[in-house]
């Protein structure tokens, strides 16, 4: 598999992205900017309880709530105005929980303004924003900060401090803990993560899912690595389009994070933009998290049902159409589980071992009576 490594390592370096897009978005919060991201058609009743502060600064370019189930613990990378955090609101219920995550101040203070009066509306509060960076979930930055506050650094020592207190609260509090998340989604976000930083966000990503947990991720993809000129635009870089990824490696870093069932959900067909050939479009996919490690003791048989005449799964293994092929325990889990991406593409075959242990234990049928064939 060709490595994504060299697409997400380089930066242009005359200008600091994530301040860029620190700048604009902060914008973006107290006047809607029509030109930021493209239009989404949400689900109407779900919006009915929104202000119309929050409908109007939309810059997503996708709509991942539309794959989200009752109960479920739910991570918003980007959440900006909260749009998407209050329409999973409604979706996972009372049971269920919503976590907003942004590094901008002012889109975190426009969320946070109508969180309890959506909460009247709904009966219940099971939403709250946080702050801090999606490639570093760990660290509350209002935590971090309120150390700098009593702490100015004006040293190196103090610097190394600094650092050593981020670790502490990493670890001690950490903003997102391990294994945590049934679904992280976002909303044209990770485009904007600058590029030394894209496989630390997918780490992250996949640190703070439960096992089996799942991400569902909207974000402008390209069809072409994007050009130089394109690059070194701050504009488009914050627009959405520079840090785009070429949508094979899209799927490729999810790939290589170690995510499985990895998925096109939607791919809209016609470009949001095209800029000097390029085209860049909307895509949402969805991947899980790996379960356990498949261990070698193949004694549980599944059936491929087609249509193509042969499948390979992340570790290799092939089903070929009608034949039934001997798994894990692990991969069976993985294949048949009630949201397993596959379910729909499999026969669960009774385990093998299971038929042996039930002949062992079984009486005797040819001294048995019941037999009505038994020579
Ligand atoms: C294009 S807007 C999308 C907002 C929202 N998801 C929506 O659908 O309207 C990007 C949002 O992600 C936030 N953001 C960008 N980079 C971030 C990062 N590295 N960490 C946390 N938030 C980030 C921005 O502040 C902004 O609110």
């Amino acid at each position: 598999m060709k490595s994504t490594s060299s697409l997400t390592s380089s930066s242009p370096n005359n200008y600091d992205i994530e301040q860029e897009v620190l700048d604009r978005y902060q914008a973006g919060a107290k006047v809607q900017q029509p030109s930021l991201c493209c239009a989404v058609e949400y689900e109407d009743k779900y919006l009915e309880i929104l202000p119309q502060e929050i409908i109007e600064k939309d810059y997503g370019c996708g709509d991942p709530t539309l794959y989200i189930s009752e109960g479920e613990t739910v991570l918003d990378l980007g959440s900006g105005t909260g749009k998407n955090c209050y329409i999973i609101a409604q979706k996972v219920g009372e049971k269920g929980k919503v976590i907003g995550v942004d590094f901008n101040d002012e889109m975190l203070k426009l969320s946070r303004k109508y969180q309890s009066e959506i909460a009247n509306k709904l009966g219940f509060n099971n939403t709250k924003f946080v702050k801090g960076k999606i490639q570093d979930l760990a660290l509350d930055i209002e935590q971090a900060q309120h150390w700098l506050k009593q702490n100015p650094i004006e040293s190196i020592e103090q610097l190394s401090q600094f650092e050593t207190e981020c670790d502490r609260l990493r670890q001690e509090t950490p903003l997102i803990a391990d294994n945590t998340i049934d679904v992280v989604v976002s909303n044209c976000v990770l485009n904007l993560v600058r590029p030394q930083d894209k496989h630390q966000l997918f780490a992250e990503l996949y640190r703070v899912l439960k096992s089996g947990g799942r991400a569902v991720i909207s974000d402008i993809v390209c069809d072409q690595d994007p050009t130089s000129k394109i690059l070194n635009d701050p504009e488009l870089w914050t627009g959405c389009i520079a840090g785009a990824f070429r949508e094979d490696n899209f799927l490729k870093m999810f790939e290589e994070s170690g995510f499985y069932g990895i998925e096109i959900l939607k791919r809209e067909e016609k470009p949001w933009q095209v800029i000097d050939g390029i085209e860049f479009r909307s895509l949402t996919i969805r991947a899980y998290k790996s379960q356990k490690q498949a261990s070698s003791d193949f004694q549980q048989a599944v059936m491929y049902k087609g249509p193509w005449k042969r499948v390979e799964n992340e570790y290799g293994q092939s089903f070929y159409r009608g034949e039934k092929s001997m798994v894990s325990h692990e991969t069976y889990e993985t294949l048949t589980a009630p949201k397993s991406p596959y379910r729909e593409s499999i026969i669960a075959v009774s385990s093998q071992k299971k038929k042996l242990e039930e002949l062992a234990t079984e009486p005797n049928q040819s001294n048995g009576k019941t037999s009505c064939c038994s020579s």
